[in-house]
């Protein structure tokens, strides 16, 4: 379904992935993460370089579930779960509904997955949801990824990210904007959004996410997809 959620002058709330989000998130997302495409595939192609046999891949907060269907249809390996939790019912509810036809050893969780125990683990996906994680608690979260990953094991963090140069910032805020306009999103709606979402969508520097990683205890790190100001980053245990 095509997102129109920002297309009127309602009253602004901040910004929840509520049963109207959902209905909307695939439309929205394409049309609002320059490379977003990219960076699902790219979690596909990591299923087949990290992961392992017998072991637990984690997509955490999954939506409906298409990161979850990359892992499932690119796994190469046998004996895994594939562990997908959001914290939104709206979200579970389609994320089950989408890998139903695609694997049948995946477990979707409706739970705040600052509350979950890793074990086991060969692959963990933070594909655009640790920007919604309050900050204090980033650091809590990556270091308890890195515990429950196996040795080789890898994470993956794709987040929309700021610069600290304002020229840079501004030159990427700009080409953010042309993108989400060349994408059918009229100036209302681009401004609207970004009002309902600045509280709860809070970014971090690549430096900040590189420091975060390094303190959990990961050997590397490298930023391995950037497209504007979104970028993947991979870290192996
Ligand atoms: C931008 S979406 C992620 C997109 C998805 N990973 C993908 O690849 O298409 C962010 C998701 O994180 C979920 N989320 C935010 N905070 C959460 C939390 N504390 N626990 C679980 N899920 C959370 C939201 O409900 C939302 O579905």
């Amino acid at each position: 379904m095509r997102d129109q959620l920002f297309n009127q002058d309602n009253d602004l709330v901040n910004f929840t992935f509520d049963a109207q989000v959902a209905n909307v998130f695939d439309d929205m997302v394409r049309r609002s993460v320059p490379g977003y495409q990219a960076m699902i595939e790219m979690i596909g192609l990591s299923v087949k370089t990290y992961g392992q046999e017998n072991t637990n891949y984690y997509d955490l907060g999954a939506s409906t579930g298409t990161t979850s269907v990359a892992i499932g249809v690119n796994n190469p390996h046998t004996n895994n779960r594939i562990i997908a939790v959001d914290n939104s019912p709206s979200m579970t509810k389609k994320c089950k509904a989408n890998l139903e036809s695609v694997v049948d050893y995946a477990d979707v969780i409706c739970a705040d997955i600052n509350t979950i125990k890793f074990n086991n683990a060969s692959l963990v996906v933070l594909n655009l949801t640790l920007q919604f994680i309050s900050p204090e608690n980033r650091q809590t979260l990556i270091n308890k990824i890195y515990q429950g990953l196996n040795p080789d094991g890898a994470l993956i963090v794709s987040e929309k990210i700021h610069f600290n140069d304002p020229h840079k910032q501004q030159l990427m805020t700009d080409l953010h904007l042309d993108f989400k306009r060349a994408n059918g999103y009229s100036e209302l709606e681009i401004a609207a959004k970004r009002q309902s979402i600045e509280n709860v969508l809070i970014t971090d520097d690549k430096q900040t996410h590189f420091q975060r990683f390094k303190t959990a205890g990961f050997n590397t790190s490298t930023c391995h997809f950037q497209c504007l100001n979104f970028a993947s980053f991979l870290a192996v245990k």
